[in-house]
């Protein structure tokens, strides 16, 4: 039986460093933990062996418990190994958190550098031209239909885009309309892919409606748009 009051503070302090090391080599929570168990078990076992080492203390002098000088020793260094445990365990338990939890940043999708105007124009007003003409009479071969599916393509997904670009002020109904222009783009995009013409038509008038609509809200009402 070692009866030192210094030396199993050291021992708590490696057995530490040992959790620390291993926390750090080994995201595993349930590892840390088990030794941070040790530990605490470590230190109550010194505990122990320290209050018999200095049982003598207690029987030769003072009766009441916690009143010999050997005992007051063996207390305040087990409050230390308290203190230095906790703040070990305080740190095993926030390192594998921080590891574990640490979420790569993502990539910010960043639309090109210019305006609503320019966007419009340069991705919507072209192929709306063209579906405007391509889908006046029913395509007549392939290569037709293969045109009105790009461009469609282009409009729905293009109106996914237009939430790279919200306005400052109502947000709610840019996003509702943007959807909705996204939605009945697809459906167009679907029939037209089945060469359906009548359900392409349909849904590509739905979608002008909310082209419009959102040109009233945010456009003053302008380029309001025929099918
Ligand atoms: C969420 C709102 C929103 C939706 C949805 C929307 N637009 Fe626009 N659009 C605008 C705004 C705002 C402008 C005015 C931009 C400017 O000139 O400042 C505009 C302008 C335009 C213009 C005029 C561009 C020019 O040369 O001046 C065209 C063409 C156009 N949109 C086509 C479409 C088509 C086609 C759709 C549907 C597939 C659509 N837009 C859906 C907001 C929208």
């Amino acid at each position: 039986m070692h009866c030192t009051g210094r030396s199993w503070l050291a021992n708590i302090s490696r057995l530490l460093k040992v959790a620390f090391r291993s926390a750090k080599v080994r995201v595993d929570a349930t590892f840390a933990e088990r030794k941070a168990t040790l530990i605490l078990r470590t230190m109550r076992r010194r505990y122990n062996t320290l209050l018999a080492c200095h049982l003598p203390y207690r029987q030769a002098g003072s009766l009441s418990y916690g009143t010999s000088q050997g005992e007051q020793a063996v207390k305040s260094s087990y409050r230390i190994g308290l203190l230095i445990a906790l703040v070990g365990l305080i740190g095993l338990g926030a390192y594998p958190q921080q590891s574990a939890v640490a979420v790569p940043t993502p990539t910010p999708i960043v639309p090109v550098d210019t305006n609503m105007h320019d966007f419009m124009e340069g991705m919507f007003q072209a192929p709306y031209r063209r579906l405007k003409e391509a889908l006046a009479n029913e395509p007549k071969d392939n290569t037709a239909w293969k045109a009105i599916r790009s461009d469609l393509l282009i409009l729905a997904e293009g109106s996914n885009l237009l939430a790279l670009r919200k306005p400052e002020k109502d947000q709610a109904k840019w996003d509702e309309l943007s959807v909705a222009s996204k939605q009945a783009g697809e459906l167009a995009f679907k029939a037209a892919k089945l060469k359906n013409f009548a359900e392409t038509r349909k849904s590509y008038e739905a979608m002008l409606v909310h082209c419009n609509e959102c040109h009233k809200v945010f456009d003053d009402g302008k380029h309001q748009l025929t099918p």
